[in-house]
């Protein structure tokens, strides 16, 4: 039936976190906009943007994304956002071992007080900075695996699996 009849529209809630300056943001800004900002502010509690995404089999999925603020003094407000998320991003920076830390704490947080059917995905971001790496890439795969995520590394600078992210995250939707 050349897939048209299979066609769908999903529209799926989901939620970033992760320490403050790990990229969060960027991602996000190179996602929607294609963009990167080398100059980019810290986030004040979180940010909304949208963007849809069409699959080989054309059915779209629509997300709508909360990009929460990372600093300590907004960790309260987390909860506003995860609640109900369908997908959570959880992203750390491969040449900072504390925000790897930081990321296990949230995916332990999201196992607690999340939706139980939540998709997870675990990214090592800054992966144009190879030469500052600190996080080796088979410490996110294993973590990733034990928590059963998926795991990827990206570049929001460079684009590098930005794409790729978002489309992962699509095939996993229930
Ligand atoms: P909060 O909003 O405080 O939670 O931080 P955030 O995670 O949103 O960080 P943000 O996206 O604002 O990026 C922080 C800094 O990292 C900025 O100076 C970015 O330019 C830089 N940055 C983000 N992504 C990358 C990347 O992939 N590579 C490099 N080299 N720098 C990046
Ligand atoms: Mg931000």
């Amino acid at each position: 039936n050349g897939g048209v009849s299979d066609a769908k529209n999903l529209r799926v809630k989901l939620v970033l976190l992760g320490d403050s300056g790990v990229g969060k943001s960027c991602i996000v800004l190179r996602f929607v906009r294609g963009q990167f900002d080398p100059t980019s502010k810290v986030t004040v509690g979180a940010s909304f943007l949208s963007q849809t995404i069409a699959l080989q089999d054309s059915t779209t999925v629509k997300f709508e994304i909360w990009d929460t603020a990372g600093q300590e003094r907004y960790a309260a407000l987390a909860p506003l956002y995860y609640r109900g998320a369908a997908v959570a991003v959880v992203v750390y920076d491969i040449t900072s071992p504390e925000s790897f830390a930081k990321a296990q704490y949230w995916v332990k947080e999201l196992q607690k007080h999340g939706s139980p059917d939540i998709v997870m995905a675990l990214v090592g971001n800054k992966a144009d900075l190879n030469e500052k790496r600190e996080v080796p890439v088979q410490d996110g795969i294993d973590y990733a695996e034990k928590n059963g995520m998926f795991f990827i590394e990206t570049s929001a600078k460079t684009a590098d699996n930005i794409n790729q992210l978002f489309e992962e995250i699509a095939k996993r939707l229930p």
